[in-house]
């Protein structure tokens, strides 16, 4: 069997699922009740209606055949029937024909009982006037007609008990229905609060729904603050010890500038600045860390602004391809500090520095372009570790960093549900550093 072509067909949401488990079974059993209805009992009851009618018509056709003449048919023949509910009539009757509507299931039962009962019985009409039963009797004297009350042979209304089970069934529906809505909707907003964590964006959950949705909600926001006390007591910790470290390198750096003036002195001196920059770095990534809240960010006002200031700073920076706006829920200073970071970089690495930014409607991507020696595709996982610095001879006169500036432009990337990918690029031939966040 080929589940593969029922699954296509199958409805992808809980709810459109849960609406179909619900209405399979109410479809199948108004269709088996249905039919059973129609089929059987209906089937019967008119059956046995129309078998207890058969006496008095055979009576009267009885009396009809043996009948010497007309008078006597319309004089106490007439009468007789008239006493059984039967009227019996010579006008019209040339004119009945066996006529049924087509939806007329019970007329179907009433005709071949009739056939079966009294062959005498020359057409059969149901459809000319749908109250009565019209038969046509041939005798000596020219055809009659024998007609009585259609509703002594059919239960009357059965369709009325068919329309009520299907309009009670619709009404069910709907309310089920509506309360599946609410059942469904918990969920979307667990699931709605977890993509916004994963994308560091705020969002105001509490558990609600049935217990197993209020559990899994339960458990959602545990983790979650679990991971925030985790990145909080890191950033603490870090932050504590740059902190607490500036001090002494403050002191050793006192110290050092009143030893004599010789190459030792120089070296030390070196590797003091150097731990000064990587506790700046450290504490700078922690004061934005530990400050902020995600809110509305416009990214091509914030690549103009960065754009703008590299210009001032005597920087060849120049806007690339903007594709797109909107606004994404972000971390202000941290997207500022990581693009900026890549700035630096493209900075120290090249000449030409080129910022463009697409916005889609899933995410964003800052891309920061430059013309500089790029680095090589088996170095760039390397190069995005703490403390890489792929090449320390070359960065050295250029005031280098301390290797940690694309990392923490990861760590931000992901924080925001993206990602940093590092290539070349195509218009300037240095590195390309795409930051791409979630929205
Ligand atoms: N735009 C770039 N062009 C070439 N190499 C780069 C570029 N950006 C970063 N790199 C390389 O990746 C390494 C890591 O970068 P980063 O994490 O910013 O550290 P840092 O800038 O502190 O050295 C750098 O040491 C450098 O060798
Ligand atoms: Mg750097």
């Amino acid at each position: 069997m080929n589940f593969g072509l029922l699954k296509s067909f199958t409805p992808r949401s809980l709810f459109g699922r849960a609406a179909l488990i619900l209405l399979v079974p109410i479809l199948t059993i108004q269709i088996v009740v249905s039919y059973v209805f129609i089929q059987r009992l209906y089937a019967r009851v008119t059956e046995q209606m129309t078998l207890s009618i058969v006496p008095s018509l055979s009576l009267v056709l009885a009396d009809v055949a043996a009948a010497e003449s007309r008078t006597e048919i319309e004089g106490p023949v007439r009468e007789l029937a008239r006493g059984l509910g039967i009227n019996v009539i010579f006008e019209e009757a040339a004119g009945i024909v066996d006529r049924r509507a087509a939806f007329d299931l019970s007329g179907r039962v009433v005709v071949r009982v009739l056939e079966e009962a009294l062959p005498e019985i020359a057409a059969i009409d149901l459809a000319s006037n749908d109250r009565r039963v019209r038969l046509r009797v041939e005798t000596a004297f020219g055809p009659i007609l024998v007609g009585f009350p259609r509703d002594r042979v059919s239960a009357s209304n059965p369709h009325q008990l068919l329309v009520l089970m299907v309009v009670v069934a619709a009404f069910v529906t709907l309310i089920s229905f509506l309360f599946l809505k609410n059942q469904v909707r918990p969920i979307r907003r667990l699931a709605e609060a977890a993509s916004a964590f994963g994308k560091g964006q705020g969002f105001d959950y509490r558990p609600s729904g049935a217990t197993e949705v209020r559990q899994a909600g339960a458990a959602f926001l545990e983790m979650r603050s679990r991971i925030e006390r985790h990145i909080e007591q890191r950033t603490l910790l870090l932050s504590g010890v740059s902190h607490d470290l500036r001090t002494p390198l403050t002191r050793m750096k006192l110290s050092l500038s009143m030893m004599p003036e010789d190459p030792e002195r120089r070296a030390l001196e070196q590797d003091v600045e150097e731990m000064q920059r990587m506790l700046d770095t450290f504490l700078d990534f922690a004061a934005v860390e530990a400050s902020e809240g995600a809110e509305p960010v416009d990214p091509l006002r914030l690549a103009q602004k960065l754009v703008a200031r590299g210009q001032t700073e005597g920087l060849a920076i120049a806007l690339g391809e903007l594709e797109g706006e909107g606004q994404i829920e972000a971390r202000p200073m941290a997207v500022e500090r990581a693009v900026q970071n890549l700035i630096n970089n493209a900075k120290r690495h090249g000449k030409t520095v080129r910022l463009s930014v697409a916005i889609g409607e899933k995410s964003v991507r800052f891309s920061v372009e430059d013309d500089g020696p790029g680095i090589p595709a088996h170095r760039r996982e390397e190069a995005m570790k703490p403390f890489a610095r792929l090449d320390p001879a070359r960065n050295q006169d250029r005031g280098g960093g301390v290797g940690l500036g694309l990392s923490i432009v990861r760590d931000i990337a992901r924080q925001h549900g993206g990602s940093l990918r590092l290539g070349e690029s195509e218009a300037l031939g240095g590195l390309r550093a795409d930051l791409v966040l979630a929205r």
